[in-house]
């Protein structure tokens, strides 16, 4: 931790991250926990949890597992009274767990919508309400940081009742900054869009082979290449940076603020670069 600057430093910060075992979780867990963040992994996998609990402490950090499905409020609640007996209290959330099927809206059935619902909008109400009790229980202001998505500020054909959600989460955590800051809790969002993840690879569940992973065929480098201005798919360090300097006092007058991390195809807005590279056009 030593080549960490004080303010960057999470020394003796105790953070939770739903969602912690894979993806941007865990390259969130593993970022704040390498800046001297305790991690309590709220998953639903066991064997993920335990990886990325492996991950964190053979870097030296620290980090439990609570075994987790973000469905059920009670086990959130669960999850962050761990926070308070483990490490005796919290400084971070991180609302990340959520999850999306793709159907267009008159076909999807109601069971269907109330389970994206459940797993993205009331899972950051639950984690939010506990969480920022328990802040302020502290004295000691927090951070909290909801993944949303650039489905949260655009059309979404096929994914209705997500990117509905993912609005949500945005204007919750515009409320959430004026709600809290009087206890010196900061609430912001970050907004992936194409980020490499097991998830965006269809492997849903047990241990993650990182390598497998690296190596999935995505979406053809051509295409990444025309839509994203920089021109790379993003990686869950990209997020985990992000979310470290949210957290950290370099952010400490950053608050209701949604930061794209993207590589700018939210700013590009359909303008996609030319087959030939030599510029931009609008796709239509
Ligand atoms: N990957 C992307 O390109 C992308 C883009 C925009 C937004 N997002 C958002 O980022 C977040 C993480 O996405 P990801 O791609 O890393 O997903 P992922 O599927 O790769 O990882 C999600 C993790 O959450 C866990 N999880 C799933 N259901 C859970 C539950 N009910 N309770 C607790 N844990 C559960 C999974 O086991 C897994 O470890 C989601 O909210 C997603 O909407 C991702």
């Amino acid at each position: 931790m030593s080549n960490i600057s004080k303010e960057t430093s999470l020394d003796g910060q105790v953070a939770l991250v739903t969602g912690g075992g894979a993806g941007i979780g865990r390259g969130i867990s593993v970022a704040l926990a390498a800046h001297g963040a305790k991690v309590v992994i709220a998953e639903i996998d066991p064997a993920r949890a335990a990886q990325t609990q492996e991950i964190i402490e053979s870097s030296g950090g620290e980090a439990v597992a609570a075994i987790t499905d973000v469905m059920d409020t009670d086990q959130i609640r669960s999850a962050v009274e761990l926070a308070e007996s483990k490490y005796g209290g919290l400084d971070i959330l991180i609302n990340n767990a959520g999850g999306v099927a793709g159907k267009n809206f008159i076909d999807q059935s109601e069971r269907s919508w109330r389970r994206h619902i459940d797993i993205n909008l009331v899972s950051m109400l639950a984690a939010t309400h506990a969480g920022a009790h328990l802040m302020i229980k502290g004295g000691r202001g927090g951070s909290i940081v909801n993944i949303t998505s650039i489905e949260g500020s655009r059309a979404a054909p096929k994914y209705a009742v997500y990117s509905a959600c993912k609005a949500g989460m945005i204007n919750f955590t515009r409320t959430m900054a004026l709600e809290l800051a009087e206890y010196g809790i900061r609430v912001n969002c970050l907004a992936p869009d194409i980020t490499r993840t097991p998830g965006m690879h269809g492997m849903m569940s047990g241990p993650v082979d990182e390598e497998e992973l690296k190596r999935a065929q995505g979406i053809p480098v051509k295409s990444i290449q025309s839509y994203v201005p920089l021109g790379r798919e993003g990686d869950t360090k990209d997020l985990g940076n992000a979310a470290v300097f949210l957290c950290s006092n370099m952010a400490s007058y950053i608050t209701g603020a949604i930061i794209p991390v993207d590589g700018g195809t939210w700013a590009s807005a359909g303008w996609t670069r030319t087959p030939d590279n030599s510029g931009w056009r609008l796709q239509y």
